[in-house]
């Protein structure tokens, strides 16, 4: 899938879509992370049946993977957003569509039935917020997403080189933008106050910001670092996602991304207490492959993946997942954005 995705797109998006930030170490440290755990698996347990379902906010869903927002997804296949949306609806997971790709909201829910989350940046005042809110409360979506790891748009080199700009932009310093930059704690107080809709805050790093979210009447805490693809110089969220944990606490759900690409990396997500794990690069390569028949491809691939690490862990119900069945080391390769296929470093 990732070679017929490089072969697809053009160097343009396919750098967008593998780039990130400045020096990328963000990115390359997603995977380092991933790679810096192993399993401690348990032997002689029944696992003839591995149920690998789940729920978030009572949707149920087929793995406990999400499809994340992906700005500018109709540049990996035509369909953009509603080929990922009915990719979602038919294998059944939740998708959360961006607010920077096409076809827009209102007209993927009028052609493909939620439940699904919409993602807003913030390109106006509060009224003009307000508006789009409403108008996808309407519409039918079953959650709404502020992404807050992008206050600014970040310095994607790739791209920068080359001269491209994707579809969705990239310029901050403009009245647009601005309404982004100005977004504060008081922004997720309004939302709350106002919407009768669940709230995901994207881009939590740090223990004290979940904490803060959950007292703040967040419903679903979401562990990111945008991809590698905002603030360079991160930790790798598998990293940050036990002190958000011990800081939730139970009290919300928590989503993580970054580097995610392996049924393993899921499992390895989940025994850290994760509840979803969001794969965005996934679905952009599977995008780039196959369209919303690559994005289901992918996922059952990521089911089936899931479901022999658990029965090989000797684990059979996602609940029973727990940090001690994993314990870090160090990776014996170099990690780099598509360090979870080797083979391909092999010519495959
Ligand atoms: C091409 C691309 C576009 C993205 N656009 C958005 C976006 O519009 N909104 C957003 O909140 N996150 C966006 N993200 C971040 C993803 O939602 C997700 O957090 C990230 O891809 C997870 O890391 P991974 O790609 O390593 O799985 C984008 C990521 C990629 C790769």
């Amino acid at each position: 899938m990732v070679t017929r995705a490089r072969e697809n797109l053009g160097p343009e998006a396919w750098d967008y879509l593998i780039g990130g930030a400045d020096t990328e170490s963000s990115v390359r440290r997603n995977r380092h992370g991933l790679e810096s755990w192993v399993f401690r698996p348990r032997i002689l347990n029944d696992v003839s049946e591995v149920d690998v379902t789940t729920e978030l906010l009572g949707t149920p869903l087929r793995i406990p993977v999400m499809l994340p927002p992906i700005g500018s997804v109709q540049l990996f296949e035509a369909g953009g957003g509603e080929s990922v949306a009915r990719a979602a609806a038919e294998f059944g997971v939740l998708q959360t569509l961006s607010s920077v790709c096409l076809p827009d909201f209102e007209t993927v829910a009028e052609r493909v039935p939620g439940p699904r989350v919409y993602q807003l940046y913030l390109m106006g005042d509060q009224g003009w917020m307000d508006d789009i809110i409403a108008r996808a409360v309407d519409a039918g979506y079953t959650g709404f997403c502020l992404t807050a790891d992008t206050q600014t748009y970040s310095r994607r080199e790739r791209d920068i080189l080359k001269g491209f700009v994707p579809p969705s932009g990239t310029r901050v310093d403009n009245a647009d933008f601005g309404a982004q930059a100005r977004m504060t704690w008081e922004t997720v107080a309004h939302i709350k106050e106002a919407f009768d809709i669940p709230l995901y805050v994207k881009g939590v790093n740090v223990a004290e910001d979940a904490r803060r979210c959950v007292e703040a009447g967040v419903d679903v805490i979401w562990v990111s670092n945008h991809g590698g693809r905002q603030l360079d110089h991160t930790r790798a969220c598998i990293d940050a996602l036990p002190e958000v944990v011990a800081a939730v606490d139970g009290r919300a759900p928590v989503i993580v991304d970054g580097g995610f690409l392996r049924g393993a990396d899921v499992v390895k997500g989940l025994c850290l207490g994760a509840d979803v794990v969001s794969m965005g690069r996934l679905e952009g390569l599977a995008m780039a492959a196959g369209g919303k028949d690559g994005v289901i491809r992918a996922l059952e691939l990521i089911e089936q993946e899931i479901r022999i690490s658990m029965a090989l862990l000797g684990i059979s119900r996602l609940t029973d997942l727990n940090p001690g069945l994993m314990e870090r080391t160090r990776p014996f390769g170099t990690s780099h954005v598509l360090s979870a296929f080797p083979l391909l470093d092999e010519g495959y």
